[in-house]
């Protein structure tokens, strides 16, 4: 019982930098209001905005400055327990990188396809994030399993549609996706 609890909790513990990484910006946001859109407020070809004011810089290095102490906290404490957790330090910031990458990219291709800032793009809105820090770890390291791939997307969608759902409830978002 206790081993399969710990089989089904390893790759989501293995992940979670990039889910502090994608999270950490929206408190962030919460906090400082005078931020500067990554983008610079430029407009593409399209007559829409690169990425938008929903990416801003001080989120993004917020973000990534979250999601790097808390990989390395994760890091040094399962090697403290002898257990690891991580192939060597370099997986982390890959993982961290991707996931920014993900969501920047998903708001590249949202405001593409004519998608307001803070409108949905179902399935990438949730998972974007994920499918780029696993892609960016695996040209390193080589492919993942693909059963814990699946595990970790559904399981992901399913945690990033509800934590979105309490933080609209709480009054931290402004719309429940
Ligand atoms: N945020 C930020 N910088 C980032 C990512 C997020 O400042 N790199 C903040 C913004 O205030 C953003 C909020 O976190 O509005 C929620 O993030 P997200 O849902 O990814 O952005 P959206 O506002 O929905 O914008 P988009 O449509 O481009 O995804
Ligand atoms: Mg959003």
């Amino acid at each position: 019982m206790l081993e399969e609890l710990i089989i089904y909790l390893l790759p989501l513990l293995w992940i979670s930098p990039a889910y502090a990484t994608n999270a950490s910006p929206l408190f962030f946001s919460n906090i400082i209001k005078d931020r500067r859109a990554l983008d610079l407020g430029k407009i593409l070809w399209d007559g829409k905005r690169i990425l938008g004011d929903g990416k801003t810089a001080e989120g993004t290095l917020f973000g990534l400055f979250t999601g790097l102490s808390y990989f390395t906290s994760l890091y040094y404490l399962s090697s403290s327990f002898n257990y690891n957790l991580y192939e060597n330090f370099l997986e982390g910031p890959l993982i961290i990188m991707g996931a920014i990458t993900g969501d920047l990219f998903g708001s590249f291709i949202k405001r593409r396809l004519g998608i307001e800032r803070g409108e949905m793009l179902p399935i990438f809105d949730q998972t974007g994030f994920l499918i780029f820090a696993i892609l960016f770890r695996s040209f390193a390291f080589g492919p993942l399993p693909y059963d814990i791939v699946i595990y970790l997307f559904l399981i992901t969608f399913i945690v990033h549609v509800l934590t979105n759902l309490g933080a609209f409830k709480i009054g931290v978002k402004e719309k429940p996706f």
